[in-house]
């Protein structure tokens, strides 16, 4: 990071200190209004790829775009729908719906977990925000796919079709990852679209294993659990993202909470709303969280008593990295959560508020042109692989928008999340 940590952690704290209910809507308004920018910006850029969605930039700067079949692919066409939403602006709407769009064919993609993330970010916010059924078609089909990585014998969906330990020891045929909780909203759609609750039955269970294999008892959460296909056992508990097998990967424990708090409100189940309240207490009173809110890239990253495997960058990497995307996702998932806790609620929403002040100040955000076009700075994609580290993120965007416009909604009173 090119500013000392503790400068961000000034900027941090001076940023919320000139918080108030008066002032916020003026906030939004101009993040929103900087995102605009920026989005026009990259859309010159991307434009030029047709088949290609952007990700992240290269050490020089440029433009790291990915194809369709990656799992950020449905962020980008969502930062261009939530900005539309906030912003009322057609240009953007329309560069929402072609962006989109061009995702149709993976309605029947199969082969790893996150189609939620790919078409729900996409086709999702497509959907509830110009009520067009052909989008709602596209989101039940791909739910079908995704319904077909769900097994009865391990009663989870599979996340990828294999994962190496990285002590290069044993592969795996059925790995699950927390991330994975992310997908279960498209499940969750499907079953309110076509009234058959099968993708609402296995999304719960797969919730329900996740909650009893993933956590750990201070409900941190393992990234990766590994299932045996024929009896349904758990086989092993590792990392393929985090610091050590048994860390807490910062991103992880945001998606939990997320998953998690978007899983109680599809059922009303309390167990998971007990879930998410205490994941999201593991992030919030954690001693290793910065006053700014902005997670490390790993809860554990370089302590004691945590030991990265010989093969995994993490070894290598002494920097104590923030990740502003797991920031971000925690942010969204915290104004949310704050809803159902009554006036219990009022310190998460604090924190989510916190979280967008730090990731808009200079510290985080970037100034207009510069970062790739992307809004945030300062997040990591993988340490473990020696891959984006310390860069800006489609979907840490993705979460700071959604935030900012959960935010916005709840200070006109409204429910921040839709319900179809
Ligand atoms: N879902 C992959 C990641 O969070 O990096």
């Amino acid at each position: 990071m090119k500013k000392p940590i503790s400068l961000m952690l000034l900027t941090g704290i001076l940023a919320v200190a000139f918080v108030s209910d008066w002032t916020e809507p003026q906030f939004i308004k101009d993040n929103f209004s900087f995102a605009d920018k920026q989005l026009r910006k990259m859309l010159i850029v991307a434009d030029r790829s047709d088949t290609l969605f952007p990700r992240t930039i290269d050490k020089f700067g440029k433009l790291q775009l990915t194809n369709k079949y990656e799992w950020t692919s449905g962020f980008f066409p969502g930062n261009l729908w939530y900005a539309y939403e906030a912003t009322g602006n057609d240009t953007l709407k329309n560069e929402a719906v072609k962006w989109t769009e061009k995702l149709e064919a993976l309605k029947d993609f199969t082969e790893h977990h996150d189609l939620g993330f790919m078409l729900y970010c996409s086709y999702g916010n497509a959907y509830r925000l110009t009520g067009n059924e052909k989008y709602k078609t596209v989101l039940v089909r791909a739910a079908r796919s995704l319904s077909t990585r769900f097994s009865p014998k391990t009663g989870s969906i599979k996340s990828w079709n294999t994962f190496k330990s990285w002590d290069g020891r044993k592969e795996y045929s059925y790995p699950v990852i927390i991330d994975n909780m992310m997908n279960l909203e498209l499940l969750f759609f499907a079953s309110k679209a076509t009234g058959d609750p099968y993708y609402k039955n296995i999304a719960i269970e797969h919730a329900l294993n996740t909650m009893k294999n993933q956590l750990r008892k201070d409900y941190s959460c393992f990234h990766v659990v590994c299932y045996d296909s024929t009896t349904g056992k758990v086989l092993a508990k590792e990392t393929a993202q985090g610091y050590a097998n048994n860390s807490t990967w910062a991103r992880g424990q945001s998606w939990g909470i997320y998953g998690f708090t978007m899983t109680y409100r599809e059922t009303g189940d309390k167990r998971f709303l007990d879930v998410a309240k205490k994941m999201a207490d593991y992030y919030i009173n954690n001693p290793e969280l910065p006053v700014d809110k902005v997670p490390y890239w790993d809860f554990n990253a370089n302590d004691s008593g945590y030991m990265p495997s010989q093969a995994s960058y993490a070894k290598e990497t002494p920097v104590k990295y923030r990740d502003a995307s797991a920031a971000a996702v925690t942010a969204s998932a915290l104004l949310e959560l704050s809803t159902y806790l009554g006036g219990n609620g009022k310190k998460y929403r604090e924190v989510a508020i916190t979280i967008l002040h730090s990731l808009s100040s200079s510290a985080y955000r970037a100034r207009i042109g510069e970062n790739g076009n992307f809004i945030l700075k300062h997040s990591v994609g993988s340490i473990a692989h020696g891959a984006e580290i310390d860069v800006p993120l489609v979907y840490a965007d993705y979460y700071f928008l959604e935030a900012l416009n959960r935010y916005r909604l709840l200070l006109d009173h409204k429910d921040p999340v839709t319900h179809f």
